[in-house]
């Protein structure tokens, strides 16, 4: 180690003019201050600079204008009575008075419900997916669609949140569950490209497979089509017409993408969980599923909570277009039955899977108060009812790999 003298004589001897050549080109002595700093130096005491003088002046055009705003109302304090689903014009930044406690409660629910993908151990399902005869080809083609369908359909969900349905809800709790669910629903395509990634799968083909896979485009491109006309930046809501294409927008995304189009390749790959096969997979499956239910509730609240304060939108007409939307999603669902088991695999086969569509249809409507489709229409697999609430089943920390570190990044020392 050198001491502070031969440190320093050898500093020296760095700035020796000799020293500044190397293989004959000159070294440029580096910048010590920019030109601004050399005037910021020269500055007389009082005096500042342009670019500070511009500033202030910015600031006081600014004072000016927000003492104009608070004279206009913006700054009314607002009352629990102002607050209203849709079409509210009281200010949206103010969080406080609950009016919808659901909504604070649902989005408490989903932070205490906080996982992550890497959590849970893949090594298992790494071994059987790699081996020659772990899985029939059936069983194979089952996790192949399931996780090529959800793979996007979660962007597809968290699009339509952002960019469609969150500027026209215009109230604070439900805005702060819809930040959530968009976290969540980020998770969620997360988990499928862990999982994706984890087996070594073909990325491309299980991302494309919703353009490509007809019982997984039809359903995909079913409900982009009630997103078309919000994401439009002209749209608002305010007319009837306009106020139902956003109550259409709310039914096909929670009632029938999150409460219908989810539930064939979730009852597929929880059943072959049941059976030891692929657990980690369908770990992660239990978890987003138990999000997805509190996402499909917290949706028919939502849906409720505007017909109620918005009755002459939910006319005959538009009851009936619902229920005709929520038939729809299931029939698209039950041809993806059909498609992705063609003989009985699992314990189940795809008439079973219809008779459990039809259950989860006649729940759908009743939830929306409108009249069940198929009045003796039973549930197959009660065990799945049993793992969307999984507190119920199991300690939710149980079975994690790592335990989650709140703030665990920070060190103040
Ligand atoms: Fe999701
Ligand atoms: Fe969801």
């Amino acid at each position: 180690m050198l001491s502070w003298e031969e440190f320093e004589s050898s500093e020296k001897r760095k700035n020796q003019p000799e020293q500044k050549k190397l293989e004959g080109k000159e070294i440029k002595e580096p910048q010590l201050t920019t030109k601004r700093e050399e005037n910021a130096i020269n500055m007389l005491p009082g005096q500042v600079s342009d670019r500070l003088a511009r500033a202030k002046k910015e600031i006081s055009k600014f004072d000016q204008k927000m003492g104009e705003d608070a004279l206009s109302g913006m700054e009314t304090r607002v009352h629990v009575d102002q607050k209203a689903m849709i079409n509210c014009r009281a200010d949206v930044n103010q969080l406080v008075p609950f009016k919808y406690e659901w909504a604070w409660q649902k989005y408490l629910d989903g932070c205490a419900n906080h996982w992550m993908p890497q959590e849970i151990n893949m090594t298992p399902d790494v071994a059987l997916w790699k081996s020659e005869d772990g899985l029939s080809e059936d069983e194979r083609t089952i996790v192949m669609r399931s996780l090529g369908f959800f793979s996007t359909a979660d962007s597809l969900v968290a699009n339509n949140l952002v960019l469609s349905i969150y500027r026209h809800i215009t109230n604070p709790e439900c805005r702060q569950y819809l930040l959530r669910q968009s976290f969540e629903e980020a998770i969620h395509t997360h988990a499928y490209q862990y999982v994706i990634q984890s087996l070594g799968m073909d990325e491309a083909e299980l991302f494309n497979m919703y353009r490509e896979v007809p019982s997984v485009a039809r359903k995909a491109s079913w409900a982009l089509n009630f997103t078309k006309g919000l994401d439009d930046p002209q749209f608002s809501t305010g007319t009837t017409e306009q106020d139902k294409e956003l109550l259409r927008n709310l039914v096909a995304y929670y009632c029938v993408l999150e409460g219908i189009f989810f539930y064939c390749g979730f009852t597929q790959i929880l059943s072959m969980g049941r059976r030891n096969k692929m657990t980690g997979t369908s770990e992660q499956f239990q978890y987003i599923l138990r999000d997805e239910s509190m996402h499909l509730n917290f949706g028919i609240d939502m849906i409720n909570q505007i017909k109620l304060e918005n009755s002459h939108l939910w006319d005959e007409e538009m009851q009936e277009e619902a229920a005709c939307m929520i038939l729809q999603g299931m029939e698209l669902e039950i041809e993806y039955a059909r498609d992705t088991m063609p003989r009985g695999v699992l314990g189940m086969n795809a008439n079973m899977m219809e008779e459990y569509l039809n259950y989860i249809a006649n729940r759908r409507l009743v939830q929306l108060g409108l009249s069940e489709e198929f009045p003796n229409a039973e549930n197959p697999f009660p065990w799945m009812s049993e793992i969307m609430d999984l507190r119920k089943e199991k300690n939710f920390f149980e079975t994690r790999v790592i335990e989650y570190q709140t703030g665990g990044a920070l060190n103040w020392d």
